[in-house]
């Protein structure tokens, strides 16, 4: 622990945040690196304290913040963490820092299972950090969830985050592409999730530098239209839902009519699409027949 006067620490961050960089990213570098919570930072304005605790001494926090900020690393690769919903996830550059507008996800799905005793089984196709799977394996205790990815590294890592998070055992984790690892769960499915790779490639080449020079790229690009790994799902979806079994995609934001047509045309219904907050059309939804 470090031991800082709240004055000496006043300077520094003004220091820090004069060299570029958002209160954002400095108060979450903030949190996950020096310890300090948001609360305590902003407590710091109407509150004069005295000393302040920190995790990491000054020099070794500005040696953080120059890397986020000169070499645009994320702070969650720099710390190896990330939050998303109530959770403190474990990153790293083999895994996609779950973002804010999948948080929606969760809420859609209790909107469709509205009765708590029901008992399904789900998949997280693509679980990444396993940010969707361990959020509704924790929310709804007598779901039996099943996580999968191609990524061998990320699914470890999920793993251990459901370990780290809880202390429940509803959720499996297996390693392949998309619905191959799910063979045995043939026709038993009542709920498939997926935020798949979706960005175009002429999209994914313009991304900025912080996602595209460090985000996976097997996590991000969806081939020419981004749409390769949408279709694959949807079109095997059938064999492994069960009859009113449902899916739900997320996408880019200008994909969800064709992804609609998608699960139109593969014979879903109810089909919708859901809009995340800022008003894009982000999540596609629908039950098979
Ligand atoms: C956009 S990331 C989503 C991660 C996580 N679900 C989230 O929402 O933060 C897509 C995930 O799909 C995985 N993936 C890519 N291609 C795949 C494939 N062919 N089969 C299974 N998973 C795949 C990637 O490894 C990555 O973890």
């Amino acid at each position: 622990m470090f031991v800082i006067s709240a004055e000496k620490f006043s300077v520094w961050k003004k220091k820090q945040l004069l060299k570029g960089g958002d209160k954002k990213s400095f108060s979450l570098l903030m949190d996950l690196l020096g310890g300090l919570s948001k609360e305590e930072l902003n407590l710091l304005k109407i509150k004069s304290k005295k000393n302040l605790n920190l995790k990491l001494d000054l020099e070794i926090l500005e040696f953080f913040w120059d890397k986020h900020i000169y070499s645009s690393v994320p702070i969650q690769y720099l710390s190896g963490f990330s939050y998303w919903r109530d959770l403190k996830l474990e990153v790293s550059n083999e895994v996609l820092i779950p973002r804010p507008e999948t948080e929606l996800i969760i809420e859609i799905i209790s909107g469709i299972f509205k009765n708590k005793a029901e008992k399904i089984t789900f998949v997280d196709l693509g679980t990444g950090s396993g940010a969707i799977g361990i959020a509704l394996a924790l929310a709804n205790p007598n779901w039996n969830g099943i996580a999968t990815d191609i990524d061998k590294s990320a699914l470890q890592i999920a793993s251990r985050n459901f370990a780290n998070n809880s202390d429940q055992s509803n959720l499996k984790f297996y390693s392949g592409n998309w619905w191959d690892p799910l063979q045995k769960f043939k026709g038993e499915i009542d709920l498939a999730v997926a935020n798949p790779p979706y960005i175009p490639r002429d999209t994914y080449e313009s991304l900025p530098i912080e996602v595209k020079n460090f985000e996976p790229k097997n996590a991000l690009l969806g081939g020419e239209e981004g749409l390769d790994h949408i279709n694959e799902i949807v079109k095997n979806s059938p064999s492994y839902l069960k009859d009113k079994g449902w899916l739900l995609i997320e996408n880019h934001f200008d994909q969800g009519e064709r992804v609609k047509q998608l699960f139109l045309d593969n014979r879903f219904t109810s089909v919708k699409v859901v809009k995340d907050f800022s008003g894009i059309g982000r999540f596609t939804i629908g039950r098979y027949k």
